[in-house]
């Protein structure tokens, strides 16, 4: 046995390889650095459902599609009470994903790819008292999703910064939340309950609930000349550093290089975040420096979800959303590996080892 399945392989896929050792991540035969920049989300949900729906239509269609299904799953959010607006957000958009009926088509799907991105911009103005904002489906679906949390459009460089980062983390290998999707696909409960289960995996902070954190992180430092003193506290108490260390990749995420140039791409463009960049830099290098010296035989470089909170900082998310962004676009790979897991997997169903004690002979 393999203490968390570490080093086992439990699927074959045609959606993605994430090269450990060479700090590559390759999506469907491209890779990632040739799709970021000049790919929208709606592209990348084409290229992984290839294949997988009878009835997929071309790029323009699909879009079109999309829009359709954002305006569709807008009603939903009129189910957004009191007792949701009480929950976290990414609990909220998982109640209300979890309310659409189960299915294996290609508009159950869309309506799964629209749910996080209409439900998380209603449960965060709902947070500000503010009512939810309906879905324009002629505009992209990241340019209406930025529209959508602020109320006002979204500038192009904003939107380009926003399709950088769901094409970079729409799919990874068979990471937690994707092997969640894909068990629950295997029984054939149908698209829904994979995707409920992708986004329960995904909450927790040794996956995608992390960012936020680092926002946490980055204030609580404050000044680049407190870093170390902090890091080194944090690591004395047992803590992780969030962002830092992953299963697989024992260089550099290059999700994180991309998202790094995403950031500066749009700090150029808008003139926001001035000092900001170089300050989580000096953070960075402080703490690589720092888990180096501590875990000399383990590789910690930096993860995707250091960069993905400047990121997403920068195109105004409030930090306690910052999972449900991530959800926005890994629901293109948790759909792609369920359909992919029914079209050609069995019931996934591993064994245990019983290490609990013998059954008593009756006296
Ligand atoms: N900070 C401090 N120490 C760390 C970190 C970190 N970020 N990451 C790993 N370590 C240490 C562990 O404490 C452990 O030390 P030990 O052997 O003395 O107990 C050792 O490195 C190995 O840790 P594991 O948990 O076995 O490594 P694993 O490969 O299972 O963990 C993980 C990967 C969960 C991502 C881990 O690096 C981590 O907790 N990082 C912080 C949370 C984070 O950034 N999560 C996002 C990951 S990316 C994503 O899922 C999208």
């Amino acid at each position: 046995m393999s203490n968390g399945l570490e080093g086992v392989v439990a699927a074959d896929t045609i959606l993605s390889e994430v090269e450990g050792e060479a700090g590559r991540l390759i999506i469907r035969g491209r890779s990632l650095d040739d799709l970021i920049g000049h790919t929208r989300f709606e592209q990348i949900v084409a290229l992984l459902f290839e294949g997988f729906f009878a009835d997929l239509p071309d790029e323009a269609g699909l879009a079109e599609a999309l829009g359709r299904a954002r305006a569709e799953i807008f009603r939903e959010t009129a189910a957004l009470d009191a007792a949701l607006k009480g929950l976290g957000p990414i609990e909220a958009v998982r109640a209300l994903t979890a309310r659409l009926p189960d299915g294996d088509d290609l508009s159950t799907a869309l309506r799964l790819i629209a749910a996080p991105a209409v439900f998380t911009p209603a449960v965060t103005r709902a947070r500000q008292g503010l009512a939810p904002i309906a879905p324009d489906p002629g505009l992209s679906h990241a340019a209406d999703i930025l529209r959508m949390v602020r109320g006002q459009p979204a500038t192009a460089a904003e939107a380009a910064g926003l399709d950088a980062y769901l094409v970079t983390v729409c799919d990874h290998g068979l990471n937690a939340s994707t092997f969640a999707a894909r068990v629950i696909a295997s029984t054939r409960a149908g698209l829904t309950s994979a995707v409920v289960g992708g986004i329960s995996a995904l909450k927790g902070p040794l996956h995608g609930g992390a960012p936020g954190p680092v926002i946490e992180m980055l204030d609580d430092i404050g000044r680049p000349e407190r870093a170390r003193a902090w890091i080194e506290a944090a690591l004395d108490r047992g803590d992780r550093l969030m962002g830092f260390g992953h299963r697989v990749y024992r260089v550099r995420d290059p999700r994180a290089d991309a998202l790094k140039r995403a950031v500066k791409m749009l700090g150029e463009s808008s003139k926001i975040l001035p000092g900001r960049l170089a300050f989580a830099e000096a953070v960075e290098d402080a703490a690589l420096e720092i888990l180096k010296a501590r875990k000399p035989d383990r590789s910690l470089q930096t993860n995707v979800e250091f960069y993905t909170a400047l990121l997403l900082e920068a195109l105004a998310f409030p930090p306690e959303t910052f999972t449900c962004v991530f959800a926005m676009g890994r629901v293109a790979g948790w759909i792609a590996h369920a359909r992919e897991q029914l079209a050609g997997g069995r019931l996934i169903r591993p064994q245990s080892r019983y290490v609990g004690p013998a059954p008593r002979i009756a006296a």
